[in-house]
């Protein structure tokens, strides 16, 4: 089971006749897997159009381009339940964005909130000092398309949360849950591909990892080839009960 359908599992086994919705859906993987509890509505929502094909052209998944720091396009109480995966971390104002969260679920809805913790990112490679470096990197600089980004933001969840209750968005906590999935590719894709390629961006303006950061690529390559390369980073989640 990836993270996808963990997150998915957390919000549920079935979920017939039920809404939800994917808050930063990206391409969809975790609408795909909150389609298969059987929900009756999965609102899909981004400010880009990733959406895979399949998945718009289901009738159950209502896509819907919208930017979550201008407020969710949602009536009060309208959702069962919801999932954020790694997008929070891009927001202006997180802390908002849970208290939008909050109005739009039922009572008693339940908010799947999880990221993947950056500055726990393990790459095997034949360089544990420069893994080091470039991960502490990584973790510190915001990096690809989005201005912002937090290395840490998988273990701040639980604050995360209590900041919102305190804004007026009263949750219980019922679980938190922390996993890392193995990842033995490093074709093109795959995860660990992107990881690193995103490690390389954010070393772009050090001239010195900058210098290195293609070896330590090539030398992650060599290690997938010979079978013994992996990449692992831990992921939370917090399970948020609407009260
Ligand atoms: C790292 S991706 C995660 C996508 C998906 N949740 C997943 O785990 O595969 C972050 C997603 O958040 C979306 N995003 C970032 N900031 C956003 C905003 N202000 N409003 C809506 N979507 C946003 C991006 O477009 C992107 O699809």
């Amino acid at each position: 089971m990836g993270r996808h359908e963990r997150v998915a599992a957390l919000v549920g086994d079935d979920l017939a006749g039920q809404a939800v919705a994917d808050l930063g859906c990206g391409p969809g993987r975790t609408v795909r897997a909150l389609l298969a509890a059987g929900p009756a509505r999965v609102h899909a929502l981004d400010r880009a159009s990733g959406l895979d094909d399949d998945l718009l052209a289901d009738r159950r998944v209502r896509s819907r381009l919208a930017d979550l720091d201008d407020g969710l396009p949602l009536d009060d109480g309208v959702l069962d339940a919801a999932v954020s995966l790694n997008v929070v971390e891009h927001l202006a104002a997180p802390v908002d964005h849970l208290v939008d969260c909050h109005r739009v679920l039922r009572p008693g809805g339940r908010l799947v909130l999880a990221h993947s913790d950056w500055d726990t990112a393990l790459f095997t490679s034949t360089d544990d000092a420069l893994t080091r470096a470039l991960v502490d990197r990584f973790a510190a600089a915001a990096a690809g398309p989005s201005t912002r980004s937090d290395g840490f933001m998988g273990r701040k969840l639980p604050a995360l949360a209590d900041a919102s209750a305190a804004a007026g968005a009263p949750w219980e906590l019922t679980a938190v849950d922390v996993w890392a999935d193995p990842h033995r590719r490093f074709d093109d894709g795959s995860v660990a591909w992107k990881v690193a390629t995103a490690v390389l961006a954010a070393a772009a303006d050090d001239p010195s990892l900058a210098a290195r950061a293609a070896g330590w690529l090539e030398d992650l390559r060599a290690l997938a080839r010979a079978g013994q390369f992996l990449f692992a980073v831990t992921d939370v989640a917090v399970v948020l009960e609407r009260r």
